[in-house]
This record gives structure tokens, C-alpha cells and sequence, in this order.
């Protein structure tokens, strides 16, 4: 039918949304790097906040920082804010497309009391509690406290990961997070950030002494973008990474990844300004070694012997996988099997064993949607056999 038309409008949603991700990104790592290196220079103005010199591609540059607005606007003023839109904008439609619209397979947990309409909406309601929550800290006192503000966010985050965690399949509990934080990223260029700027040009083209205060609350904005770029990026490409998302304690991985992630983030905004800090990077490594340990923790272990019979574990696999993950999938929608994945002889699903188990055993995502109905104790044998070794007769 018409899936290859829907399979395309994905594809190149999900292109689209790269590329302008990466833009947006890619400038908002520039300023903030411009940021930390500006240094004093003469300046017989007194309006210079400093400026550095650089080469790239060939050719050198010059950049000056003002501290408030320059003396006259120049003719061409460049923003930077459509980056930003257009990824928020197709972020959400891929939010809709591949979750809100298709909630029964991709949201609800299988032990769910909710029905999919209502999943998705809870997924659309995440977005706007979160930015409401986040603006209304950053317009309280709080937003003076940078300690107090960072660790109340991060703890409100993490604690929208575990609520979400509770209502939505793994994969879909980490997307929303994310999602929350790239609309606060966006919002924040929208509502913020860019009338700031537009009050400060328009005062300024009407001969008016800019109010630089504007400037200052975007300022505050632009940095925490720049601190939740790190685990925003994290979370869209964990989707690869099912012992991520997939974790029993999924929000936990998520908490202490944000955590290692800003870490790293700060060195490079320390040694910007010149700070060489000795710690941080060896803690954040040595953390990423023991979230690499624990997450992957200990799994019960089975001894071969009590392994279950592999025709049993076959016999599961043909009657809840091969619908789909077959060289012709005879599920109607695919016309591939999805992700090039083949379940049907003995060697592929036994070289699949730990992707098989993160899917179907430790997580719930797969069969999709169940539409093959797979029992709970079915799933129990497949773990069983992968936690044997996966061996073959
Ligand atoms: C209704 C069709 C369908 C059924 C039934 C199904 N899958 Fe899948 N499977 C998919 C789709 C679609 C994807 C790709 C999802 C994505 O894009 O992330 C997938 C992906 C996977 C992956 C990830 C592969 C990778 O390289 O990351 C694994 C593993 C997997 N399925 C295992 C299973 C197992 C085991 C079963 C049976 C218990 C099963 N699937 C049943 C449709 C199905």
C-alpha cells in the first residue's frame, strides 16, 4: 500500500532533523567556544568585551565580542534561530509519526492500564509541563543559585525519566526525555533568547540606549543549551543502545550519563577560560568504566545443563519472530526483514542471542506491539537459554 510513501516521509524527516540538528549545534558550539576565548584587545572604544583571531579553511578571521550593543547597527545583522526551529519542528513530527501515531506498538508497556490515546497524549503533555517548569525556575531566584538551580533540575529531571519510565516502553520513556529537553533547548531560542535580541536591535535602530538585561536572560538560556546539548544528543542516538533504555533501571543509566556528559561539558568550558582542570576528566572516565560495569551487572547465570532444549527456543522463535524477521517477512507491512535481522535458522538466532535478549527478554519492545502474542513464560525460556550461553545442539 502506501507504506513505502510513509517509510520515505521517515527517512527523510529523520535526515532533515539531522542535518538541522547539526547545525544548530554545530553554531551553538561555535559561539559558546567564542565565548570562552575571547580575550582583551585594544579597545579605545571602552565597548569591547575582548576578541581573538582564528584560521579555518584557509582563510583567517577576525571577531569582536561587545559588551552590551555596538555604537551603530551595522547594515547586515545575521541570526541564528531557523536551526533551531526546524529541528524542534521535525523532531516533533517524528515524534508523532513514529510514536504518537503508532502509540499501541512503540509506548504502551504491555502491562499498561492505559490505552494508547491516552499514552501518546501523556508523551505530548511531558513536553509542555516540562518547559512550563523549567521556565518558571529560570524567571524564580533560583535562577541566581547556579548549584541549586543545576541540582533541583537535574533532580526534577531524572525524576521525569523514572515517571515516564513507569507509563511508557523503555524506548519510548528515553525519546520523551529527550524530547522534553530539546523543546526547553528551542523554547528558549523562541521565547527568550531571539525577542531579547529584537528588543535590544529595535531600541537601538530607534536611537534608544538598549536594555542590556534582555541580552543577559539570553545569555543564562544559551548556556544551559549548551549544557543540555550533551544529554539531549545522548538520548536520540541511545536508541541503537538497548542496554541503555532497556535497563531495568534505564532512568538511572540516563541520570548518570547526564551527569558524566555536563561533567565533561564544564571541563571544556573551564579550559576555555583558561581553567585547566586536573580532575574531572579522569573522574568521568572512571565513572563511564563502572556505568559500563553495572549496567551490563551481574545476570543471573545458567549452567548449560539446565539450558532449555533449543527446539523449544526455536519453536518459540518461529511462532512469535519470523512473521517479520524472515528474508520475506509474511507480516504484511514489511516487505524486508526489519533492520536486515533473519531469525530462521539455528546459527542466526544464536549469534543474535544478546540483541535477542535485550529485545524480547530484559525489555518488552519486541515482538512489536506483540502482535504475535509471546507469553511471559516464553520470554523466560528465551532468557533462560541466552543466559545459559546460548548453545546449540
Ligand atoms: C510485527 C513484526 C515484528 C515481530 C513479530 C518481531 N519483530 Fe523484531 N523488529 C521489528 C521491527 C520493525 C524492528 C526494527 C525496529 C526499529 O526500527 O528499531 C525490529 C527489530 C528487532 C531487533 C533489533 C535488531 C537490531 O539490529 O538492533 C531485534 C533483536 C528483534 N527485532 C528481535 C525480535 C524477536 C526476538 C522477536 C520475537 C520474539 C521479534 N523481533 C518479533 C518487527 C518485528
Amino acid at each position: 500500500m502506501l507504506t513505502w510513501l510513509v517509510d520515505w516521509l521517515h527517512l527523510l524527516t529523520r535526515w532533515f532533523h539531522l542535518v538541522v540538528g547539526a547545525a544548530w549545534i554545530g553554531a551553538s558550539f561555535y559561539f559558546n567556544w567564542l565565548n570562552n576565548h575571547v580575550r582583551p584587545v585594544p579597545d579605545p572604544t571602552g565597548r569591547l568585551a575582548g576578541g581573538l583571531w582564528a584560521v579555518h579553511g584557509g582563510a583567517f578571521y577576525e571577531v569582536r565580542k561587545f559588551k552590551g550593543a555596538p555604537e551603530k547597527l551595522p547594515e547586515t545583522l545575521h541570526w541564528f534561530k531557523y536551526e533551531a526551529y526546524f529541528t524542534w519542528i521535525s523532531g516533533v513530527t517524528l515524534l508523532l509519526l513514529v510514536y504518537w501515531m503508532d502509540a499501541a506498538a512503540m509506548m504502551v508497556p504491555a502491562d499498561s492500564t492505559l490505552g494508547p490515546s491516552a499514552t501518546a497524549g501523556v508523551g505530548a503533555a511531558a513536553l509542555v509541563v516540562g518547559w512550563l517548569v523549567y521556565d518558571g525556575m529560570c524567571r524564580s531566584p533560583l535562577a541566581r543559585v547556579p548549584v541549586a538551580f543545576s541540582s533541583i533540575g537535574f533532580a526534577l529531571m531524572t525524576g521525569a525519566a523514572w515517571g515516564l519510565s513507569q507509563v511508557f516502553t523503555p524506548r519510548a520513556a528515553y525519546i520523551h526525555v529527550g524530547a522534553m529537553l530539546g523543546t526547553m533547548m528551542a523554547l528558549n531560542v523562541f521565547f527568550v533568547i531571539i525577542p531579547g535580541q529584537r528588543a535590544m536591535v529595535d531600541a537601538m535602530s530607534r536611537g534608544e540606549e538598549p536594555d542590556v538585561s534582555r541580552g543577559a536572560a539570553g545569555s543564562l538560556r544559551s548556556l544551559h543549551n549548551n549544557y543540555l546539548t550533551l544529554p539531549v544528543l545522548f538520548i536520540m542516538v541511545s536508541n541503537h543502545f538497548p542496554f541503555t533504555y532497556g535497563h531495568e533501571a534505564g532512568w538511572a543509566v540516563l541520570a548518570a550519563i547526564s551527569v558524566i556528559g555536563a561533567g565533561v561539558r564544564h571541563w571544556f568550558n573551564l579550559r576555555g577560560k583558561g581553567h585547566l582542570n586536573t580532575w574531572i576528566l579522569p573522574a568521568a572516565a572512571v565513572a563511564m568504566f563502572a556505568l559500563a560495569f553495572v549496567s551490563h551487572g551481574p545476570r543471573a547465570r545458567v549452567a548449560p545443563s539446565d539450558a532449555p532444549d533449543f527446539a523449544e527456543v526455536q519453536a518459540i522463535i518461529e511462532a512469535r519472530c519470523v512473521t517479520c524477521h524472515a528474508a520475506e517477512p509474511a507480516f504484511p507491512a514489511y516487505t524486508e526483514p526489519p533492520l536486515g535481522l533473519i531469525l530462521t535458522t539455528p546459527e542466526s538466532i544464536a549469534s543474535n542471542a544478546e540483541k535477542i535478549h535485550a529485545q524480547a527478554v530484559a525489555t518488552h519492545t519486541m515482538p512489536l506491539g506483540n502482535v504475535t502474542q509471546i507469553t511471559e513464560s516464553e520470554r523466560e525460556t528465551l532468557g533462560k537459554w541466552i543466559d545459559a550461553g546460548a548453545p546449540l545442539p
